[in-house]
């Protein structure tokens, strides 16, 4: 009779958990910051959307920092975006209008767009600004991309607005709440920015939740796809380094058109792997564990390339690689296999791809292997 009782406690509370966490609203505070000044208007935003119980807030960036403010922060997906029930976008003011990084990642949601993916789905914005020219210019600016998703634009009106210090300049707006970060009388964001930020987050998740399930979940292809990608590498036991920072004047890729251009040494964490000549330093092993490294960094920044979707790739179009060799050395097609194997395990037949093999007297960095890349991508 005991064990009965304990049992049917057991299911109630598994039960209770679970509708516990159905009554949940996961909120994305999606943000593009240089300076960091978005980001302190994010974490007032997640505050107040923490404070409204069942909102669950997640501060991602839709792109890698270096300011040390943020650089560890995630890096959402384009993908990722549908998993949430309201997202808050942030982005500073770039001449009365969203920032480039963040014009980047909305740029790549095309494929949510035409499958309706974000429809139905809250979203609010919030932006820092310099000395403020503009600022809403820039936040309607916001509204006319979500509002082209069919998501639905959550606005502050006038609300907390009669709490605020009026004697200095506040970035108080009826879109959303900005700050001045370069008007310097006293500290920005200020104490009524941070304070309308955080009504506008807590706001925004009371919308959220009512509106929660109320629209049709679009599980697309896409995030099939994503997935499918994501697990695929699991299986095949392929974990996708960091993107290597460059170490010059140069971009990690270049896209033209629909092709994708990267060019990647033997580099893991900040270091370069087996480095030197082989038969000299290192042994044809050795390389080739560095080719496969450095086809890995290709993929790895390949996948920065088309927002973390890897289905977007169409094919690998060519894959040279310059070895750092002796004169006399031949075998330079064996070395890169190391590379094109692991490129058709990843992509299949879209891995199969024209090559080009060479040896060079030395190589940047003393790296053993360098791979030049071109694929082509949605
Ligand atoms: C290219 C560029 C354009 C900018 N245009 C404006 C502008 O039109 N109005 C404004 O008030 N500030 C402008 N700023 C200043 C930024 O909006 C301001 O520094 C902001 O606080 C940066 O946000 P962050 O700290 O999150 O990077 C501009 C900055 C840059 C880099």
């Amino acid at each position: 009779m005991k064990k009965l009782c304990s049992f049917f406690i057991l299911i109630l509370l598994f039960n209770n958990i679970n509708i516990m966490a159905q009554n949940k609203a996961k909120i994305l505070v999606l943000i593009h910051s240089d300076n960091g000044g978005t980001y302190e208007l994010a974490k007032e935003i997640a505050k107040g959307i923490e404070s409204e119980g069942n909102g669950v807030s997640y501060i991602k960036l839709v792109k890698a920092s270096q300011n040390p403010k943020i650089k560890d922060l995630p890096i959402a997906t384009v993908e990722e975006l549908t998993e949430y029930n309201g997202i808050a976008f942030g982005s500073p003011v770039y001449f009365g209008n969203i920032s480039t990084g963040m014009s980047e990642f909305l740029s790549k949601t095309v494929q949510l767009w035409t499958n309706h993916a974000l429809e139905g789905i809250p979203a609010t914005v919030f932006m820092s600004a310099g000395s403020g020219a503009g600022k809403e210019l820039a936040l309607q600016a916001f509204w006319n991309s979500l509002a082209v998703h069919g998501m639905i634009l959550v606005s502050n009106g006038i609300r907390g607005t009669e709490d605020l210090n009026k004697a200095i300049p506040q970035g108080n707006s009826v879109l959303g709440i900005t700050s001045m970060a370069s008007l310097k009388d006293v500290e920005r964001p200020t104490k009524g920015e941070r304070y309308l930020a955080e009504l506008q987050g807590k706001n925004f998740a009371k919308v959220t939740l009512a509106l929660k399930d109320t629209h049709s979940k679009k599980t697309t292809a896409i995030v099939q796809n994503h997935r499918n990608f994501n697990e695929i590498l699991k299986e095949k036991n392929i974990v996708l380094p960091q993107v290597p920072k460059p170490a010059g004047n140069y971009q990690p890729f270049v896209r033209s058109g629909n092709l994708v251009f990267i060019n990647q040494v033997a580099l893991r964490d900040g270091k370069i792997v087996n480095p030197g000549k082989l038969g000299v330093d290192v042994n044809e092993q050795q390389v080739k564990d560095a080719t496969r490294l450095t086809m890995l960094n290709v993929i790895s920044v390949l996948n920065e390339a088309v927002g973390g979707d890897l289905s977007r790739v169409k094919q690998c179009v060519q894959l040279t690689g310059i070895f750092n060799t002796k004169d006399d050395y031949t075998k330079h097609a064996d070395l890169m296999n190391a590379a094109s194997d692991l490129t058709v395990e990843v992509f299949g037949d879209k891995g199969k791809h024209a090559r080009a093999t060479l040896g060079a007297s030395s190589i940047p960095v003393n790296s053993s292997v360098e791979i030049q890349a071109v694929f082509e991508v949605e």
